[in-house]
């Protein structure tokens, strides 16, 4: 088997920087490859049957553990993209606030889904954890360790730790190198296994993917899009990390494959206790795969919490917009009505985003404090936090902004003098065991 310890495969090895070539998604224009045949891989066809059905022939959804520490801790976070001008001299004109300031844990062992449009900010999110972007700003601590301010050398030991997987089977595997030196790459970077012993570390991490460990003399162009995914795994499984960043990780695949891959992720979750961070855009998918989910909207996380609260209580217009829009969770979370709720105009552009509540010009709730002053991520139940001045079930949105008095203004978002902000907020990463009931305006909890 060749190995090749400068084989990019991904996060390995050393820092990478954010294009595409560097990051391993790579194109795969070069057509000198012969095609070779797809191995039968046992991958059924179900017809129309969508995700809920066919997976439920697998798995039951994963379980909370609501006393699990967390692995990750990210604090304030954000990403802000330099725009140049054309021409010669090349200035900085502007930034693209693709991360602006997020919040928020992942429980060791558990998985927090990451939800939210195109553009909104969760693939520069999961870039940024595993480092292939350095923040602007915040903090994101793991294992005792700030991986925001770790320079490349600092990293190295932790990138064993936080590995990722790519959206695209297809073009984040390097057609040129066999399957073998796919997997096996890491163990030759990170000298971990005797270079004697790495053939059969990979045909065992192979046979755990469900793949046949006598296909490591393979290329990807051999494999069908669910196989080349199970490669994408094996590879992020090879270092035994405790976080794995999952970006879009069965978007590009068939909904039957998709079933048999969450399955398997459910199967390797379990068994060596990995957190996930599962962004997606597939509702359906990250309800089942993820006890907890956060909203984005243009950078912002708007509304977090467990998977009842979200999908069956959500509290921002935002969740609840992207809810109805969903055949099979749509009845649960909009109790009953049958409409879709439309969301008006575009998303605006992360460059010059709008004041106040970023989602302010395509809500149907806006009033004048919307414009005026940034709701913050309120704590509002037991693991439950939603940022909105007028947030409330559907059909039941208040009619004045619940936040006015928490933030020292008025109904208009004026300020009032002598009014100091309230300091039980919890705008941190996290729950706390005490939140703001919206019904009473009291603080409760323990
Ligand atoms: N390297 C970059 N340079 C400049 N802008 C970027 C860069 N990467 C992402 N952006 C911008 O940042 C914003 C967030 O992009 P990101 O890829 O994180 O969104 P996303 O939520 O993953 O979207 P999708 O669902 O389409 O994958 C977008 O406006 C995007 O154009
Ligand atoms: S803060 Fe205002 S604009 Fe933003 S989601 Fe809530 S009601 Fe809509
Ligand atoms: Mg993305």
């Amino acid at each position: 088997m060749s190995q090749d310890p400068n084989a990019k495969v991904g996060i390995d090895g050393s820092e990478v920087g954010a294009n595409a070539a560097e990051t391993g998604e790579r194109d795969l224009s070069d057509q000198s490859i012969p095609a070779g045949d797809v191995v039968d891989d046992h991958e059924i066809h179900h017809g129309h049957l969508d995700f809920q059905d066919v997976v439920q022939q697998g798995h039951t959804a994963s379980e909370l553990d609501p006393d699990a520490p967390a692995v990750l801790t990210v604090e304030n976070l954000k990403m802000y993209f330099p725009v140049k001008s054309s021409g010669l001299v090349r200035r900085t004109i502007g930034h693209v606030q693709a991360v602006d300031g997020i919040s928020f844990e992942v429980p060791k062992g558990g998985s927090l889904g990451l939800v939210g449009e195109s553009g909104c900010g969760k693939s520069t999110t999961g870039r940024l954890i595993t480092r292939l972007y350095k923040p602007t700003g915040g903090s994101m601590m793991f294992q005792g360790n700030d991986l925001a301010t770790l320079s490349p050398r600092e990293m190295k030991p932790l990138r064993r730790n936080v590995q990722m997987i790519f959206q695209d089977p297809y073009t984040s595997l390097n057609p040129r190198h066999t399957v073998g030196s796919i997997v096996g790459a890491p163990l030759a970077v990170h000298n971990i296994v005797p270079k004697d012993k790495i053939l059969s570390r990979v045909q065992e991490i192979l046979e755990v993917v469900g793949l046949n460990p006598e296909h490591y003399n393979r290329y990807p162009n051999e494999f069908s899009g669910g196989q080349r995914q199970r490669i994408g795994i094996a590879r992020a499984l090879t270092l035994n990390p405790q976080l794995l960043v999952a970006d879009e990780p069965v978007s590009a695949l068939d909904v039957s494959i998709q079933a048999q891959v969450v399955n398997l992720l459910q199967d390797l979750q379990r068994e060596f206790d990995i957190a996930f961070l599962f962004i997606a855009h597939d509702l359906a998918v990250v309800r089942h795969f993820c006890p907890e989910v956060a909203v984005m909207y243009l950078g912002k996380i708007v509304e977090i919490g467990d998977r009842e609260t979200i999908y069956g209580h959500a509290h921002h217009p935002y969740t609840q917009a992207l809810l109805s829009a969903v055949p099979d969770v749509k009845q649960a979370a909009i109790g009953g009505r049958r409409e879709r709720i439309r969301l008006e105009g575009d998303v605006p552009s992360p460059i010059n985003p709008p004041s106040g509540c970023r989602f302010r010009t395509r809500c149907q709730f806006a009033q004048e404090i919307c414009a005026k002053v940034e709701p913050p991520l309120m704590q509002i139940g037991k693991r439950h936090k939603v940022a909105c001045h007028f947030a409330g079930e559907l059909g039941a949105h208040p009619a004045t902004p619940v936040t006015a008095s928490l933030l020292g203004v008025d109904d208009q978002g004026t300020p009032v003098p002598g009014a100091v902000p309230s300091s039980e907020l919890n705008t941190g990463p996290g729950f706390e065991p005490r939140w703001l009931d919206l019904r009473t305006q009291q603080t409760v909890g323990a």
